[in-house]
Order: C-alpha cells, then sequence, then structure tokens
C-alpha cells in the first residue's frame, strides 16, 4: 500500500502560503509517499492549479452532506472537485468539538464524498479524559463504526486517528498505546470491510514533527500521517515526507 503523508493546514494560509506548496514539490519531485495539503478553502483552487501537474495533492479541511442548496457558508463535496481537491478531511475532532459534528453527520458528508469522486479522510481520536478512563478502544471503535461512509473501500477511504490531546499539544502517545489502536483499527476495519480492510490507510496525527516521524511510522498499521502544525512549513513536512 502506498503511505499518504497529509498535511491540515486548518484555519491558517493566505495566498503567499501558497510558496510553500512549490517548495515542497521542488523538494520532493518524486516522493516514495502520497502527499496531500488540505489549505483553507479559499486557497484550494490556486493551490489545485500551482500543483497540478506534480505529485502534490490538494483536498479540503470538511464538505457538507447535501450536494447543492441553501446552506449558506458551506461548501459542497462537488465544489471542492470542481475546485481541484481529491481529498477531504472529514470528522476532525475541532469539528466535532467546535461545529458538534457526530459521527452520524461525518458519515453522510463522507458519502456525499464519495458520491463527488473525493477520497475521505475520516478522523476519529479519544480525549484525555477518555484515555484516563480506559476507555480509548470503545470510543474509537464507535466513531469509526459511526463515521465511515457506506460504499467505503481502500481506494475511497482513509482513517485518520488523532487523539484529541496529542492535538497541537508537543504531546504523543507512546509507541505502544499508538500500536495498540491502529492495529485494533485494523481489525476493526477488516471486521466492516472484509479484506478491503487490511487496505484501508491509517494514519496518525497529533504532533508529528520531523524529530518523532520516522519512530511513529515505523509502527505497523501506521500508514502514514496527518499533519498540523509542522504542514506549515515545506521543510518540516518534507523531512516528514522524506520518513515514510
Ligand atoms: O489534523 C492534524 C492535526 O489535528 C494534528 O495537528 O498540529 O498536532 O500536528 P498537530
Amino acid at each position: 500500500m502506498q503511505k499518504l503523508a497529509a498535511g491540515n493546514w486548518k484555519m491558517n494560509g493566505s495566498g503567499a502560503a501558497l510558496q510553500e506548496l512549490l517548495a515542497l514539490v521542488e523538494a520532493h519531485p518524486a516522493p516514495a509517499c502520497e502527499m496531500l495539503i488540505c489549505p483553507p478553502a479559499t486557497l484550494i483552487a490556486s493551490a489545485a492549479g500551482m500543483t497540478a501537474r506534480g505529485p502534490l495533492k490538494i483536498g479540503g479541511q470538511d464538505c457538507h452532506a447535501k450536494a447543492s442548496g441553501a446552506h449558506t457558508g458551506d461548501i459542497s463535496a462537488a465544489m471542492l472537485k470542481d475546485a481541484g481537491a481529491t481529498y477531504v478531511i472529514l470528522g476532525h475532532s475541532e469539528r466535532r468539538t467546535d461545529h458538534g459534528e457526530t459521527s452520524d453527520q461525518v458519515k453522510a458528508k463522507a458519502e456525499a464524498a464519495l458520491a463527488a469522486g473525493l477520497t475521505a479522510v475520516v478522523c476519529i481520536g479519544e480525549t484525555e479524559g477518555q484515555r484516563d478512563a480506559g476507555t480509548t478502544l470503545s470510543v474509537c471503535g464507535a466513531q469509526l463504526h459511526g463515521s465511515l461512509p457506506q460504499g467505503a473501500s481502500a481506494a475511497n477511504t482513509v482513517v485518520a486517528y488523532e487523539p484529541v490531546w496529542a492535538i497541537g499539544t508537543g504531546r504523543t502517545p507512546t509507541i505502544a498505546q499508538i500500536a495498540e489502536v491502529h492495529a485494533f483499527l485494523r481489525a476493526e476495519l477488516v471486521k466492516a470491510l472484509g479484506e478491503d480492510g487490511q487496505g484501508v490507510r491509517i494514519l496518525y496525527g497529533g504532533s508529528v514533527k520531523p524529530s518523532n516521524a520516522a519512530e511513529i511510522f515505523a509502527v505497523p498499521h501506521v500508514d502514514g500521517a496527518l499533519v498540523g502544525g509542522a504542514s506549515l512549513k515545506a521543510s518540516d513536512f518534507g523531512a516528514i515526507v522524506a520518513a515514510l
């Protein structure tokens, strides 16, 4: 399976930041893994235009579950596709927290993404309280099964495990904790999708940086990373790409 290095710029980046994409492609013209950057929606069309002929793919950070209609401020999966995106992140913990998104809603959005021909990156992960309470696997399992779109396959769906307490904090789970969750998610994906579940990429996300990437990527069933802060600089993200 080809691994995936995905960057989530969140609500960061103006037009000038697109130079980072050019620097990234220049430094990694033929990466061993797939490279994806998900900039804010305002930059998707320009980013996709600038990188159209290179190895860097462009994605969105959210989409609406409906294809079109009276939904002020929202963007449909078809619109992301039209702007040049090929992926969309769904159910990020910041959306689950800031916008109250439930797994049912994430599933509906992911189904809209697949219908539009996008690959869905479905995010799940426990809070610190849930980890302390020993419920990490049950929480992640429920989010996974609740958020996976109908029709999910290795070709159209990626799962990102992001412990909420590791996002933007500089803290990461131990290697054993990452291994435990990823092995569990692989088994759950096989339960849900049969043999095809073996091919679904499971990304780790949460304070991935150049200094810890290689160690995390060596963990079985870690098939790439979803990177926040360290994806904003081409040199940092490039170092993570090189570690995959
Ligand atoms: O989606 C990626 C993200 O939530 C991780 O952020 O800044 O901890 O790499 P960061």
